[in-house]
């Protein structure tokens, strides 16, 4: 769907905000706190930002950090994007769901806190107990301050200020009831994955914005995928993903990042035992072995069985 770029602002040093609408007018798809959609920039370009606005809204709004080392994404949206033009737009999908709670913990770590501004915004609606630790390099850096000051039961924490999250009293003692929703850089995930280990399981919901260290590596073995839906037998070697060999078959599979973060290429698995690779499915889901992102998990059964 192509959409209009309504605006672009700056919302905080190396982070703006565009606000999207349907060229025509019409409503935009529906989504959820914690939901994505997939910018598609150039051809073979494309980019998964949080939506970050009221989800009943005719417009989208996406935040985009500056990544002056990435492959070329944020830097497109920062400097080639402009108010007026089309943009293709796909989603909305989201991998992180806020689920029903007694109360609410949020860490945020810089960019990260775009999919958190929805879910604060449901939970203070509904009236539950939530609580925003908000981390970021600078003052200046963290968007989104200066209205999430104002609601309250947020604690704004530059690191130059501050110092890095104190995580052990914050998360030192398991609290029951309590959902714990975490976005941010790496090291901040695995700080609180590590915190958490002795909360609850399912206490702990995480969204990565690049792939998890190390998430991809193990050895990579042969074996073969079925096709349930025409029952071909596919060959995949050490050095090709499931994706790609399904995709040389002439199999057409949804697929955005490729490395395991996004979730667009995720495949129902009717049989075999997947060896997952991704960053996006939670420790229970992976062991549940019902689906996996083709896009970089491999098997460790001799065969795998996909609903394709
Ligand atoms: C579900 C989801 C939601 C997201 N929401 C947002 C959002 O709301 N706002 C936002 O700004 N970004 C968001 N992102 C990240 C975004 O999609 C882009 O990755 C980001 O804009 C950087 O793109 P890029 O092409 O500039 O850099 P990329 O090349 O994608 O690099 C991003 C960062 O990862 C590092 N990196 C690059 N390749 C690898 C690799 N193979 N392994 C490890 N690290 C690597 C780079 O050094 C850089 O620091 C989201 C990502 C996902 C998956
Ligand atoms: S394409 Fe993004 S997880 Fe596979």
């Amino acid at each position: 769907m192509k959409l209009l770029l309504e605006n672009k602002e700056t919302v905080a040093d190396g982070v703006v905000l565009l606000t999207l609408r349907h060229p025509d007018g019409d409503a935009l798809p529906a989504w959820t706190p914690g939901a994505h959609v997939d910018l598609v920039l150039t051809d073979g370009l494309v980019r998964q930002y949080s939506l970050c606005g009221a989800p009943d809204s005719t417009t989208w709004q996406v935040a985009v950090l500056r990544e002056p080392d990435g492959r070329g994404g944020s830097q497109h949206v920062h400097d080639v994007l402009a108010a007026g033009g089309l943009i293709e737009v796909t989603g909305p999908r989201n991998h992180f769901e806020l689920v029903e709670a007694k109360r609410y913990l949020f860490i945020a770590g810089g960019i990260g806190i775009t999919p958190i501004l929805p879910m604060i915004a449901q939970a203070d609606r509904t009236g539950h107990d939530w609580r925003l630790v908000y981390g970021g390099r600078t003052r200046s850096s963290m968007a989104f301050r200066d209205e999430l000051e104002r609601l309250g039961h947020v604690e704004i924490r530059p690191q130059d200020e501050y110092g890095l999250l104190d995580l052990e009293t914050l998360l030192g003692e398991p609290e029951e009831g309590t959902a714990v929703y975490c976005c941010g850089p790496e090291p901040l995930l695995a700080a609180v994955e590590q915190q958490c280990a002795a909360w609850p399981k399912g206490t702990l919901h995480v969204e990565r914005f690049a792939p998890k260290a190390d998430a991809a590596r193990g050895p990579r073995h042969e074996f073969e995928v079925e096709l349930a839906q025409s029952g071909t037998v596919l060959r995949v070697p050490p050095d090709q993903s499931v994706l790609a060999v399904v995709e040389q078959a002439g199999v057409a599979v949804l697929s955005s990042c490729q490395e395991g973060t996004c979730g667009t290429c995720e495949t129902i698995v009717l049989d075999g035992e997947p060896d997952h690779r991704d960053s996006v499915l939670t420790a229970e889901e992976q062991e549940c072995g019902d689906a996996m992102m083709i896009c970089v998990s491999r098997s460790r059964s001799p065969r795998l069985v996909l609903d394709l």
